[in-house]
């Protein structure tokens, strides 16, 4: 019976195993789970345009070289992620339908621009170093394809995490200009980084259900906090300062004390009305529209072979 069903669920989740694509679910389980790994899959699609913007003035080949890897893998991290809904039964053509439409979310950190090279570095410090402050611990999420495709995920997320700190430290070694540019950038990055982590706890209405099934395992707070205590000595490792007066060592709490994002910017970006939205969007759309004809010929060749087997 539906009873029973559900005890196996949450004996199963109690038992810290994962839940397969095959087993039964509650409804709002496989919707929570479609929900984040969506707006998770088109981070990653849409997150590869605010960099992609620099691959053609790298400032080295082999600069180029890595940013290309870089921008190549969330292209990577994106398909991984629809198939793991997929598995949920979403279909992926519909995903994209709707992140087109607006009516499904993708990071807000993605709706800022890249106005300098110094960009590319802090990106991959901060918003991949935040990133990976969220995602590790969904290598234990509840639902197995997702939980799986987080390990990867964060081992390539670490790359990029380091290669632009490492980015960094090179133009902090350079000219005035250089470290000055590093820091305006920080200076931009910071803030939107923090807010990468979703609304305080208070403000979160699905945070709760998400602990309790396991799909989250950390609260958005808990998280920012362990991002921030990760980050700041590397901002003095790197040498630059954190756009933050409140920002100051707690004994007590043996963690950092920060001051509070600014929340209305926040939820403007989530309304559509950030500095890129419509931007990132409008190319989205674009380049499906330009990519119908690939995605034809793919289902042709696919309906050929099936009907005129090769020996
Ligand atoms: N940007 C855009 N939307 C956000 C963000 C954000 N930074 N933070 C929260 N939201 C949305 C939530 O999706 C939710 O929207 P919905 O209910 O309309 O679908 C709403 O704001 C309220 O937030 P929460 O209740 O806190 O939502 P949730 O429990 O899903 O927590 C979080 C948000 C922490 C982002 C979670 O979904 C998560 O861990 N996702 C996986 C990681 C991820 O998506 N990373 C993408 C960026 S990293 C990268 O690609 C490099």
């Amino acid at each position: 019976s539906e009873t029973d069903l559900e005890h196996e669920f949450d004996a199963t989740i109690a038992r810290e195993q994962r839940i397969e694509p095959r087993d039964w679910m509650p409804e709002g389980y496989r919707a929570t789970l479609i929900r984040q790994i969506a707006q998770h899959a088109h981070s990653e699609i849409i997150g590869m345009q605010p960099e992609g913007n620099w691959l053609t003035r790298a400032p080295s080949l082999r600069r180029k070289a890595i940013l290309m890897a870089k921008v190549q893998d969330e292209a990577g991290h994106g398909l991984y992620l629809y198939s793991a809904a997929e598995t949920l039964g979403a279909d992926r053509a519909e995903l994209t339908r709707r992140l087109i439409a607006g009516t499904q979310k993708y990071s807000s950190i993605f709706n800022y621009p890249t106005l300098t090279y110094a960009d590319v570095g802090v990106i991959g410090w901060l918003v991949d170093g935040a990133a990976i402050c969220n995602q590790v611990p969904l290598c234990r999420s509840s639902f197995g394809p997702y939980a799986r495709a987080m390990i990867r995920i964060c081992k390539e997320e670490s790359f990029h995490q380091r290669q632009g700190y490492e980015l960094l430290m090179t133009m902090m070694r350079g000219t005035d200009e250089q470290r000055a540019m590093v820091q305006e950038s920080v200076d931009r990055w910071w803030w939107p980084s923090l807010m990468m982590f979703g609304p305080p706890d208070a403000d979160s209405p699905n945070t709760a259900r998400s602990m309790a099934w396991r799909v989250k395992r950390n609260t958005n707070d808990e998280l920012r906090q362990r991002f921030v205590d990760m980050t700041v000595p590397q901002a003095q490792a790197l040498g630059v300062t954190l756009p933050d007066p409140d920002l100051a060592w707690n004994a007590e709490r043996e963690a950092y004390d920060f001051g509070v994002p600014d929340w209305a910017e926040f939820g403007a970006v989530l309304k559509g009305n950030g500095p890129c939205n419509v931007e990132r969007i409008t190319n989205r759309r674009t380049a499906h529209e330009e990519g119908a004809w690939v995605r034809e010929a793919a289902v042709a060749f696919a309906a050929r072979e099936r009907k005129e087997p090769t020996q």
